[in-house]
């Protein structure tokens, strides 16, 4: 539909809902599902797991996605959670697409099944990597009265407006029992992070991003108690997709360059110092439904970004960005890519 008073459809720019977009989403899908068919298999070749440094891309990935602005994130998340990863609606498509939780609720219960799946005790010292905007953090303070926490994230952005919340006195971030860190995932941050200093180490969204992951996990191993544990959660693919491991031939790299999605299976292994204890993969409808979500606040908010905070190409961006998203998620009702969830123990 043509609609001559809106500069962003003038520019080629289709909003959320128009049936331009739809069949945007629809191609997209179908490119996904050919691609996810034609390299689905029963083999799992191995997958390198140890090989250049850290992340590929660290610099670039904070300035052109996580600081962007506050502003922006704060216009398609939830204001409750602020939590940048997938919201939990249920464990099949079906309750995934059915549930009838709010954006918030999915967030929090995301949060609740994390807690529950790394076995918190409540009285333990606990190191987020990647920790956003420091949701996850409040509401494990506020959950467990006696648990200290630590957080760590590259982007200044973040960082700063996690300063301004444990100014406030009504935050739980403010409580004493919280500490924030700027800076990168190196050989660095051991001694200012505290060697050993840690009974759980855990990411969220985070380890799509690092390109060595037994140096990451080497690092963790330092920073654990001797009986420590950690949990990641993050985006896997159910069968390995090569163009996948290489961000540079990803329009995934682009939005997160040095970004990659490993196959479920890479990770389910012990692995650098670490048995691993369990492993669970979400289903990909979840991630499909929140970023439906994501998608509609943003174009609901338009009017706050665009155009004094955004021009129109970097509209196209984002709402490109949402759509790729979203049609990676969808095929094979949701068990082509989903998330996974791992927890390991430390060995000494
Ligand atoms: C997708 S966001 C997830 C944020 C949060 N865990 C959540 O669930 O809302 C990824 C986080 O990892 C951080 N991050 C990514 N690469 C990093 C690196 N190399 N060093 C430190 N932090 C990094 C980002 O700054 C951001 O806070």
């Amino acid at each position: 539909m043509k609609n001559d008073n809106d500069p962003l459809q003038q520019a080629g720019i289709y909003r959320y809902g128009t049936d331009e977009l739809k069949a945007f989403e629809q191609r997209l899908i179908k490119y996904f599902s050919r691609e996810y068919r034609q390299h689905s298999s029963d083999d799992q070749p191995e997958v390198p797991l140890g090989q250049g440094p850290l992340a590929l891309a660290a610099e670039d990935l904070a300035d052109n996605h996580y600081d962007e602005g506050i502003n922006f994130f704060l216009n398609f998340l939830d204001r409750q959670t602020m939590s940048y990863t997938m919201a939990y609606y249920g464990d099949t498509p079906e309750a995934a697409l059915s549930s009838d939780k709010t954006l918030e609720q999915a967030q929090t219960d995301k949060f609740s099944l994390i807690a529950r799946r790394m076995q918190l005790s409540g009285d333990e010292k606990l190191l987020n990597f990647g920790c956003g905007f420091g949701y996850f953090e409040s509401f494990l303070l506020e959950t467990y009265p006696e648990i200290e926490i630590a957080g760590l994230t590259h982007s200044k952005d973040q960082y700063d407006f996690i300063k301004r919340r444990m100014q406030d006195q009504d935050d739980p971030l403010s409580s004493g029992r919280f500490q924030v860190f700027f800076g990168e995932i190196d050989d660095d941050c051991i001694e200012l992070l505290g060697r050993e200093r840690y009974d759980v180490v855990s990411s969220m969204g985070l380890v799509e991003q690092i390109n060595n992951i037994e140096m990451f996990y080497r690092i963790i191993h330092q920073l654990l108690v001797p009986s420590g544990r950690m949990f990641h959660h993050l985006i896997v693919s159910r069968d390995l997709i090569p163009r996948f491991l290489e961000p540079d031939s990803t329009l995934i790299g682009e939005y997160f360059p040095g970004g990659k999605v490993l196959p479920f299976y890479a990770l389910k292994d012990d692995i650098a110092g670490f048995r691993l204890e369990d492993a669970w993969f979400l289903n990909g409808m979840n991630y499909w439904r929140t970023l439906e979500k994501w998608h509609a606040n943003f174009w609901e908010n338009i009017s706050h970004i665009y155009p004094e905070k955004m021009d129109s190409a970097r509209v196209e961006y984002w709402n490109n960005y949402f759509v790729l998203c979203k049609a990676m998620f969808f095929p094979e009702n949701g068990t082509a890519y989903g998330n996974g969830q791992y927890l390991y123990y430390k060995q000494s």
